[in-house]
């Protein structure tokens, strides 16, 4: 597709204004603010995306709920990465119907990744007849249009899966407030890893323009945001689609010169993609936090190549030096799939060694799950449940040690970190976040607001988080 033709239009836009507009005043005519729920699975992506959802609801008059009771909009925005997600949402939906059995006027609506696939939109229509507002991931900026339809005309919305994604700039974003913002700079990804689902339910790689990436980050600082996170499923081709001379590495600079954010994050990287340059850039991102999350997904070359990773065992060890030897201080983290077809225990092993060579802060991993449509679902030689989740169960023993053992060098260190809040598992603790990504729990002081910079001395460690006081 053309640039001209990935980017919707002003006119475009305006059209779905319009239809927000009539949303609010349908409801404005019936003297009512009505309550929405929506609920996000999946990735930061999915989150980020929620966020647009209901900067588009706000328009549309809405207020938000927690409580199922009580709303009269409820969204699920899902995930398709493994099936137990896809299950869970399945199970949600179904509990909803009791709901909209007692309260007809009711709208049930879903939304995302899951609903990207052909096959999944069409069993909601079938199967799941309380849900009458349906749309993919490529739909989401006409979701006022398809409000219109489902609030104003009472109509049944199962949205036409449209096969190409596009940008749409200045849709309103509602984020949770607080310090930390995500902002998306490119959607969609063309790695087609073989067991990956994500390519066919977000399409193509759409690179923002940096100039409205920028002017994001810029309106985010002006509101108090301190720390952002730089978000695509690989960031690293970024500005590979765009007709002029742009990369990440420039991007990042870029975003290291807007006043007020004090904290720039990351995700996700692919090991093939990481150039020397972006590399060498690293330590020069004044704001950089010192944290790298870089998924191997396996250790075995062979395996690698059935997943069409387009990378070695000795290349991505090779690429964590080089990134180490530029950030000593960096924390690692990984995703990694376990019982891919064919994985042997031979080959797991050389997973096992890479988590030990690298010694990764905290791995993310996955027992590896078949979606329909990618190539590995056709692979014959999948591994027994029960030998996935053998593996996995080594795999996270040893990787407990060794983020354990990492902890452990935090003892006694002065920190600084960025107050997040109230803890979430003591009320009468707070918590914030090294610069490295760690969660640290320290004594409640109401003299702090959230967004705070302060010193902690780390006095006590676990495997997940640390604990420490004010110095
Ligand atoms: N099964 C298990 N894990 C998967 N991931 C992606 N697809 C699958 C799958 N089919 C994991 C990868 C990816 C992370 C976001 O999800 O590790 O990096
Ligand atoms: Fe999926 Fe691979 Fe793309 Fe990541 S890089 S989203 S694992 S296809």
């Amino acid at each position: 597709m053309k640039r001209e033709e990935v980017l919707v239009t002003k006119e475009e836009l305006n059209i779905q204004n319009e239809y927000a507009k009539k949303v609010k005043e349908y409801y404005d005519t019936q003297g009512k603010t009505p309550k929405a729920l929506v609920e996000t699975f999946g990735c930061q992506q999915n989150e980020n995306d929620s966020e647009r959802i209901c900067g588009m609801l706000e328009t549309m008059g809405f207020g938000f709920t927690e409580n199922e009771d009580e709303a009269d909009f409820i969204l699920y925005n899902t995930c398709a990465v493994r099936e137990g997600a896809e299950m869970r949402v399945l199970g949600n939906i179904g509990a909803l119907k009791k709901i909209k059995e007692k309260r007809p006027e009711l709208i049930v609506g879903i939304c995302g990744c899951m609903m990207q696939q052909e096959s999944m939109s069409k069993r909601i229509k079938s199967k799941f007849k309380h849900v009458s507002v349906v749309f993919g991931t490529h739909s989401l900026y006409s979701f006022p249009e398809i409000m219109y339809k489902a609030v104003c005309e009472n109509e049944r919305v199962i949205s036409r899966i449209e096969s190409e994604g596009r940008l749409c700039e200045d849709i309103p974003v509602k984020r949770k407030p607080g310090p930390s913002a995500w902002v998306s700079i490119m959607y969609g990804c063309n790695n087609f890893c073989s067991y990956c689902i994500v390519p066919y339910v977000r399409g193509r790689e759409r690179s923002r323009d940096p100039e409205a990436v920028i002017a994001e980050i810029e309106s985010l600082a002006k509101e108090g945001v301190k720390e952002i996170t730089l978000l695509g499923q690989n960031v690293n081709s970024y500005g590979k689609d765009l007709e002029r001379d742009i990369d990440f590495a420039d991007l990042l600079l870029m975003a290291d010169k807007v006043e007020g954010i004090q904290r720039i994050r990351f995700v996700t990287s692919h090991p093939k993609d990481m150039t020397d340059k972006l590399i060498a850039t690293l330590p020069k991102v004044t704001k950089l936090c010192r944290q790298i999350h870089l998924p191997f997904q396996a250790g075995s070359n062979r395996i690698l190549k059935e997943m069409n990773r387009g990378y070695t065992k000795e290349r991505y060890l090779e690429l964590a030096e080089k990134i180490r030897a530029v950030m000593p201080d960096a924390s690692f983290t990984t995703d990694i799939i376990v019982g891919f077809p064919g994985e042997t225990y031979e080959d797991f092993l050389e997973t096992v060694d890479v988590i030990e060579k690298v010694r990764f802060d905290s791995v993310f991993s996955f027992i590896y799950s078949k979606r329909g449509g990618t190539p590995a679902a056709k692979m014959e030689n999948q591994v027994p449940e029960e030998i996935k989740h053998k593996h996995f169960d080594i795999l996270l023993d040893v990787q407990n040690r060794i983020s354990r053992e990492i902890n452990e060098t935090y003892s006694d260190r002065i920190e600084e970190i960025m107050v997040e809040g109230i803890s979430k598992n003591n009320p009468d603790a707070m918590c914030g976040r090294t610069d490295s990504g760690k969660i640290v729990n320290f004594p409640k002081d109401d003299t702090l607001s959230v967004g705070d910079f302060i010193k902690v001395k780390i006095t006590k460690i676990s495997t997940w988080s640390l604990a420490g006081e004010r110095v």
